[in-house]
């Protein structure tokens, strides 16, 4: 590449391995809830890069974080321990059920190490029959084998040779089906408490409570992937706290690090005893870059002003969907909590997500699909009332385009 190559979307299909289709144009620069591309076009941003800009765009908090460790200390690896990462991981243990914590640096890594650590304590605690692992339809737990396999999208792990066993399907919301797999082989239930790809499908308390009592029946450990939901996307540091029922292992990444790629698992003593010296790790895990940058998302997020906020602008997207529906009749209903909502589409438009997500983006709005019947918005948890008016105003312009197709 010299000076003179031109960095275009055709260059992607050239360079770049085929495995996304992203859009046509290209972002250069963000601000808070608004984005520019390499023309100069502005957009609001409703999509937080799937659940990640949890600050929005160079939010001040994480540009001095990450501008004064980068002066400090960027690597040392797991050889040696670091500031940033032992005081993140005790701010997260003294905001949760948590004891102990394991840095990485992504969702499916954050799972990865759960479910890996679920066997190990299994095997240790119980015998080596007892490896089965419990999920949903429709789940999503990350792309690495353990977790896609995990995940309740087959098409997702087959055609990659043999896959992880001992991985049992229940169906989401429905507590009889995981009672008809659980038994003293399981080892682990893993559930998202608001499934984020799958359409934005919240778990019934209930039931959620219902696969606690499980677990403990069956000497089971429970875990939450809040990969999506978690740190503050939900009005809470972490959407357990909505529903009172507590795991055993949670998972996070997405908005941990507003950005910043990083991933955490969080646990109990008894059971983190069981990763003994050796048993797993990473080389940039706990990074003191990634986690300066989580430190001061966790101290922006976890106030009051900010959770309070994201449960305000939840009602404000609500109540502008709901406007948009009633003059365009497109919603069946809007589901989610906090900034992670999915306007599921009525019978007319079932399928074509995708088409109001492209007209949104041509009219200058960033949005999201969870599957093919619901566009997902996960925007910022500090966007401002006028960015999402004005986000809405575009909303449904693409609406009206959508319709008039
Ligand atoms: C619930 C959940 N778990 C895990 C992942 C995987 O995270 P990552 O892409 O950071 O590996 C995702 C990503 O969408 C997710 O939504």
């Amino acid at each position: 590449m010299t000076a003179e190559t031109q960095v275009t979307r055709a260059l992607f299909d050239e360079v770049m391995v085929p495995n996304y289709a992203p859009a046509k144009l290209i972002p250069v620069k963000g601000a808070g809830s608004r984005v520019w591309d390499q023309d100069g076009r502005e957009y609001i941003d409703f999509a937080g890069g799937i659940a990640v800009s949890s600050l929005g765009h160079c939010h001040p908090a994480l540009v001095n974080a990450l501008k004064d460790q980068a002066d400090k200390l960027w690597h040392l690896s797991n050889v040696l321990t670091n500031e940033p990462a032992l005081r993140l991981a005790k701010k997260l243990v003294d905001h949760t059920f948590a004891e102990k914590v394991y840095f990485c640096n992504s969702g499916a890594e954050a799972n990865e190490a759960a479910f890996k650590l679920a066997r190990r304590w299994a095997l240790d605690t119980h015998g080596a029959h007892k490896n089965e692992i419990i999920s949903f339809a429709k789940s999503f737990h990350g792309r690495t084998f353990f977790t896609v396999t995990v995940g309740g999208q087959a098409s997702y792990s087959d055609g990659f040779g043999p896959k992880p066993g001992a991985v049992l399907h229940a169906e989401y919301n429905n507590l009889e089906s995981v009672k008809a797999l659980i038994s003293d082989k399981t080892c682990a239930i893993v559930v998202e408490p608001i499934q984020g790809e799958g359409g934005i499908i919240p778990g019934d308390y209930a039931f959620l409570q219902g696969l606690r009592d499980l677990c403990d029946q069956h000497n089971a450990l429970l875990v939450f992937d809040e990969v999506q939901t978690g740190v503050g996307r939900t009005g809470k540091l972490y959407d357990y706290m909505n529903s009172g029922v507590t795991p055993d292992i949670l998972t996070s990444a997405k908005s941990l690090g507003g950005g910043f790629p990083v991933g955490a698992m969080l646990t109990s003593t008894a059971i983190a005893a069981h990763l003994k010296v050796g048993t797993h790790g990473s080389t940039y895990g706990g990074n003191p870059l990634a986690c300066a940058v989580a430190e001061a998302a966790i101290d922006t997020i976890n106030s009051p002003e900010v959770l309070t906020g994201v449960l305000k602008n939840e009602q404000i997207f609500r109540e502008c969907l709901q406007a948009i529906n009633e003059e365009f009749q497109v919603f069946a209903e809007v589901r989610g909590k906090g900034m992670l909502l999915g306007a599921v589409l009525n019978e007319k438009y079932k399928g074509r997500s995708r088409d109001f997500f492209l007209a949104a983006a041509d009219h200058g709005l960033f949005a999201l699909v969870a599957g093919v019947d619901v566009v997902r918005f996960a925007p910022s948890l500090v966007i401002t009332e006028a960015e999402i008016r004005e986000g809405m105003k575009r909303f449904a312009a693409a609406v009206k385009q959508v319709v008039a197709s």
